[in-house]
């Protein structure tokens, strides 16, 4: 595929380094066996490839054992981990307006089965939060704070080392939603009070799908999501409680996660605070570009300030899906259209009606790129 300009980085990016694609063979070649089962020296090499790439995205997250950080399929598992393996009958949660679906229905889901009981804290409609709002929704059973590090439809940040410290002073667990920030914004879990960061492989950590990971404090228990095979302590009923083994039932995507290694390893190389400046400089171009055309309405924080490389417009009058369709049928632009999974970020918007159009941007983007998307919008409005 190489007619594409390819404005979708929030939802995949793409395309991934060689080194993942190389590692990914490699692993296919010499480590596709099972992990954890089995001593031969495939199942070794397996285990190896699952223990390397735990020990790499701990240098990134700043964790001090890689044990700590589970595997899984995705960001929307890892947060299902560990909101329905931490909340009991009855647990107070704070959550914001900007959360994702992957957040807001395993809630919603433990309210009716649970009786758990949430507060969305309001943002402001670019995705601030005012951090007093936070502090007031404290109650004595508060036990967790769920909060998204950048909001994946309008790329607001937020203050996630204030709220920590927040959660922290009144006893409760910081979970950080970090689907549009890791890779792209310094992520420490120690000094952020980070208790658990559920994280995606396939965004801006530069892996493939069917990756993603969950990083747990060792001051957090959970129950786990799945119950099977671990191929340890096989004799035992229960799920054994040694770590990750205890979260990580099932075979597991080594071939993936080798791809997933050698992609934080490029992030590590190429360090996030550099890969947000690409991205920062990219969508101030694309914001300025776009504001001089007629009818639309940028999202999100304004020209100057931080935010993600989300760019997300409504078009007057015109349907967001329309234009997503037209970018990519015309001009060979893939963008994403429509609620992004969001809708209580698109009520704080004023766009729960009419959706928006989001391009988002990633470390291959270029200026060239950002300039013929904003070329054709003008030509769409022309
Ligand atoms: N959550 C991803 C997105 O925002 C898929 O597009």
């Amino acid at each position: 595929m190489d007619s594409v300009i390819y404005l979708d980085h929030a939802a995949t990016s793409w395309p991934k380094p060689p080194e993942v694609l190389e590692a990914m063979k490699k692993a296919m070649d010499e480590a596709a066996a099972n992990p954890g089962r089995g001593s031969h020296r495939m199942a070794v090499n397996a285990s190896r490839v699952l223990y390397n790439t735990r020990r790499t995205l701990s240098t990134l997250f700043h964790v001090k054992n890689p044990n700590d950080i589970v595997l899984t399929g995705n960001t929307t598992e890892a947060l299902n981990l560990a909101i329905k393996g931490y909340l009991t009958e009855g647990d107070h949660v704070i959550a914001t307006m900007i959360e994702h679906n992957s957040v807001r229905r395993p809630l919603e889901y433990l309210k009716r089965t649970r009786g758990i009981h949430v507060d969305y804290i309001p943002v402001r409609a670019e995705g601030q939060l005012d951090l007093k709002e936070v502090e007031k929704a404290f109650n004595p059973k508060t036990k967790l704070v769920v909060c998204s590090h950048s909001s994946n439809l309008l790329g607001s940040i937020l203050p996630i080392e204030e709220i920590g410290e927040l959660a922290a002073r009144h006893g409760a667990v910081l979970l950080v939603d970090a689907a549009q920030s890791a890779g792209m914004l310094p992520i420490d879990v120690e000094n952020m009070n980070v208790g658990m960061l559920a994280f995606p492989g396939h965004k801006g950590l530069l892996g493939p799908q069917g990756t993603g990971g969950l990083y747990i404090s060792p001051n957090v228990e959970l129950e786990p999501l799945m119950h099977g095979g671990t191929g340890s302590q096989s004799e035992a009923v229960e799920q054994p409680t040694v770590r990750p083994d205890r979260y990580e039932a099932g075979t597991p995507n080594t071939i993936g996660f080798a791809g997933l290694q050698a992609g934080v390893k490029k992030v590590l190389e190429w360090t996030p605070d550099h890969i947000y400046q690409h991205e920062w400089e990219l969508t101030q171009r694309m914001m300025e570009g776009l504001s001089s055309v007629k009818g639309i309405k940028i999202l999100g924080p304004g020209l100057g300030e931080a935010r993600t490389g989300i760019v997300s417009f409504v078009v007057e009058q015109r349907d967001a899906s329309e234009m997503a369709f037209k970018l990519d049928r015309e001009y060979g632009i893939a963008v994403r259209a429509g609620f992004h999974c969001t809708p209580l970020a698109h009520m704080a918007a004023g766009t729960e009606n009419t959706g928006a159009v989001r391009a988002s941007v990633g470390l291959w983007t270029s200026r060239e790129d950002v300039d013929i998307m904003v070329e054709a919008m003008a030509k769409i409005q022309a």
